[in-house]
């Protein structure tokens, strides 16, 4: 399972103090995770679909029983050490984006409101050219791309002075940007400074925000699926500073689903001829998306899943042709309560044609949610750990999974969960786990 040579772990430093959480985007899946983890501090709600709050690991053979819970096992930050600061190109506090998110139920966000409230944003770093169909108006008034960077860096460290920040971590948060090549200013640090000093168009906000967050020596995150830090230029300042990065794009509804289930059909050898992936969402994120530009980034991630998980190149007969078409429709009504609708055409011995229909009636931010919490507790523990640049252990999360560039992205989320259990156990100088089993065999004789 290990496709990477491992050297012996160095000590992880300590866990304690002030964790600041920095979220640039402030909509509904950031106040659903901010919300929530606060809903869980005072012992009202429980962190269900976080596996840093509720999944075990095992050690050792089965024989031994240990299986304890990964926030017993490894040196995490604890819910009580986080405090949040956001940036937004809208003024609204955290409880009025609740509350217009519409995600969480009125009375809880109520309940919440004295805590909510506490979160205002700090102006964003925007320009309506990255995401059309916002009209920010809490924005910094500069349009140039150097006075963001620096008056992000400020607001960084401001935030970490006021509120006595022993370590950081940015996961962004913010909308999908309209999508971008890479281009000469992203090849190298050099370039992308310049590119910052000149204004250039290849430099969207999400780029600077992760560069800020880089040069601070902050770990970063990208929820969304624009480049944002997924550049050589902010992958050099990363291994630089010795900051680990990771994204793009959270894995929740629909693709979640097909990384599921891709894997089955082919762990089975069925073959598929096309998976035709629908979804109706009615929230800002949908409204965003449904800018062709913005659309033809979230496209570009959602259909490379497939590809990679079922490899035509191995199966030719089984998945050398299929259709796989994905599409993303705004309809109001809906609201953050998505619909992912699949059509699966697969087939089995001989050839005989089935039919796999998948109507996923999902909320979006609640799968996000918890993601944006283990995102935050797994980097802040993998800069603790010494480890920088991509962390391809935290695949897991990812639609887009950020790879090195001589490696493919491994999309299987059973793959996936072994890789970032077995880094765990590799950090904490545990055996890996190969699940061989030895107990019934016995060598031929000679
Ligand atoms: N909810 C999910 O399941 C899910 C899954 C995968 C990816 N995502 C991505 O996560 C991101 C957040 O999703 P959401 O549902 O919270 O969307 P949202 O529209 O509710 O929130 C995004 C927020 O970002 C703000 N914003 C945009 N540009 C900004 C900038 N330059 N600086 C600061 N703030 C900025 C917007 O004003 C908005 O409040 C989106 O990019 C979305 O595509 C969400």
């Amino acid at each position: 399972m290990n496709d990477e040579p491992m050297t012996q772990p160095a000590p992880i430093s300590s866990p304690d103090g002030t964790l600041g959480v920095l979220l640039p985007g402030m909509g509904a899946v950031a106040t659903t995770f901010m919300a929530g983890v606060e809903a869980v501090r005072r012992g009202i709600a429980q962190p269900f679909g976080s596996l840093t709050q509720m999944g075990t690991i095992r050690l050792g053979g089965r024989p031994e029983r240990r299986t304890p819970r990964i926030n017993d096992f490894a040196p995490i930050a604890r819910l009580d050490q986080l405090v949040f600061g956001a940036w937004d190109v809208f003024p609204d506090d955290a409880y009025e984006s609740a509350r217009n998110a519409g995600v969480l139920g009125e009375n809880q966000v109520e309940e919440l409101g004295d805590f909510l409230r506490t979160i205002q944003p700090m102006r964003g770093a925007f320009d309506q050219r990255y995401v059309k169909k916002l009209n920010g108006t809490h924005i910094i008034e500069s349009r140039s791309k150097r006075a963001w960077a620096d008056q992000l860096i400020d607001d960084i460290e401001r935030f970490r002075e006021e509120n006595g920040c022993d370590r950081m971590v940015m996961v962004w948060c913010g909308s999908t940007e309209v999508f971008l090549e890479p281009a000469a200013v992203h090849q190298d640090l050099d370039a992308f400074e310049k590119g910052l000093d000149a204004n250039d168009d290849s430099i969207p906000p999400s780029m600077v925000y992760a560069y800020a967050a880089i040069k601070c020596g902050i770990p970063y995150a990208n929820g969304a699926p624009n480049l944002s830090a997924d550049v050589p230029a902010l992958l050099d300042l990363a291994a630089q500073n010795t900051v680990p990065v990771s994204g793009k794009d959270f894995k929740t509804g629909q693709t979640l689903m097909k990384t599921i289930l891709a894997p089955g059909f082919k762990a089975r050898m069925l073959g598929i001829r096309g998976w035709y992936s629908t979804n109706i969402l009615g929230n800002r994120d949908g409204e965003v998306l449904d800018d062709p530009e913005s659309f033809k980034t979230k496209e570009e991630s959602k259909l490379g899943v497939l590809d990679y998980i079922l490899q035509p190149d191995l199966y030719p007969e089984l998945y050398g042709d299929i259709s796989h078409v994905v599409r993303i429709n705004y309809y109001p009504p809906r609201g953050d309560n998505k619909e992912g609708w699949d059509n699966v055409d697969i087939f089995g011995w001989l050839g005989y044609p089935m039919q796999i229909k998948i109507d996923f009636l999902c909320r979006d931010s609640i799968l996000a949610a918890p993601i944006v919490l283990d995102l935050v507790l797994f980097l802040d523990l993998a800069a603790r750990a010494g480890m920088k640049g991509v962390q391809e252990w935290l695949s897991f999360y990812w639609k887009s999974p950020m790879h090195a560039p001589q490696l493919y992205p491994e999309h299987d989320l059973f793959i996936q969960l072994t890789k970032l259990k077995n880094t765990l156990r590799f950090l904490m100088g545990e055996e890996q786990i190969t699940h061989l089993g030895l107990e019934y065999y016995q060598p031929p004789s000679p």
